[in-house]
Formats: C-alpha cells, structure tokens, sequence
C-alpha cells in the first residue's frame, strides 16, 4: 500500500523519532564536557538527517498535496494556507540551523523551537487534514497522489530554500536543478552521509 496517507505517515514517523531521539540530547547538548565532541558531532548529523527528510517531505506536501487539499476538501483553501504558513516558518528555522553546531546556544534554541512547531505541525496534518481528505478521496486518487509523492520524493531539494514561493509547479520546473544542486553540495561537505 503507497496510498497518501501512508507515504505521509511514514515520513511522520520518521521525523517524530527524530525529534524525540533530539529531545533526549538536549539537555547534555550545551555541556560538550558532559557529551563530548562525539556526541555533539552526531547530534549536528542527525539534525542535517531531519532538515535532508523535512526539505523533500514539505517540497512534496507543497506540490502535490496541498493542491489535492485545496481541490477536494471544502475547507481545502484555509487548511493548506495554514500548514504551508507553518511549513515557511519551519523552513527558515531549518536553514538558520544549517551554520550552526551543536551544542551552540543558538543551535539549541532553534532546534528547540523546532521540536515544538514541528510537532504542532504534524499533529495538524495528522488530527485536522487528513481526516478532512480521508472522508473525500477516492481509493484511486490517494494511491496515485501516494505514488507521485514517492516519485517527487527523489527528485526533492535536501535543503530547505526558504526563498522558494511554497507554490507547486515550481518542483517540477526548478526542482530538479535545485535538488541536483544541493546534492552537490551534499557531497563536497559530506552532508548526510553518515
Ligand atoms: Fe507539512
Ligand atoms: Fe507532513
């Protein structure tokens, strides 16, 4: 099964681990005497692995779900403006994180606030639109949005682009280029290899 809702909520799953398994670390994050270099050295990879997951997860939400949203739900328009304000907010979180270390005050307070709007987020989607989309869609459509997802998925940008319009149409037409950019840039710096 590739339908919508689970390609969604496997990538939720995910990213809520992710955030727990941050969580966790915080506390010991901005003592590197109680952590250590290590530590802080995986904490800093499993950030750049939740902004990789966020970046492609939120850049297919915005191209193909939220206009399934906005076509099928009555109260499509008001639902997907909201998750998208959040999703904008959480992509200029996400890209200030990105010249930051660990264990750097800044570095916690924005993953901090992250762990907070991410959860927010999700619970959003998971408690208000889906149920709203479940209750429209038809088998077939949520099995054809789940695979353009998936498809989307691989040629999605790992990085957040704030700057980018949250509109669709622009993955399809920049996507590639910029996904292929920051899969780049991915390489040179070694970003989510380990
Ligand atoms: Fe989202
Ligand atoms: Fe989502």
């Amino acid at each position: 099964m590739t339908d919508v809702f689970t390609v969604l909520a496997n990538d939720h799953t995910e990213v809520k681990q992710m955030l727990t398994e941050l969580e966790a670390g915080s506390a010991g994050a901005s003592s590197a005497s109680v952590h250590g270099e290590d530590a802080l050295r995986l904490r800093k990879n499993m950030v750049e692995q939740l902004i990789i997951e966020e970046s492609k997860h939120e850049a297919v939400e915005e191209e193909y779900f939220w206009p399934a949203v906005r076509e099928l739900v009555t109260d499509g328009d008001r639902l997907a403006d909201h998750a998208i304000e959040q999703e904008q907010a959480a992509k200029k979180v996400l890209n200030d994180l990105i010249g930051l270390d660990a264990g750097e005050a800044k570095f916690e307070e924005l993953l901090a606030n992250f762990i907070t709007d991410g959860r927010a987020h999700i619970a959003f989607e998971e408690n208000e639109v889906w149920p709203a989309l479940r209750r429209v869609i038809t088998d077939e459509r949520a099995e054809k949005l789940g695979e353009k997802l998936e498809q989307g998925k691989k040629l999605a940008p790992t990085r957040p682009h704030p700057n980018t319009p949250p509109k669709p149409g622009i993955l399809k037409a920049a996507g590639p280029a910029v996904a292929a950019a920051d899969k780049v840039r991915d390489k040179i710096t070694g970003r989510g290899q380990d």
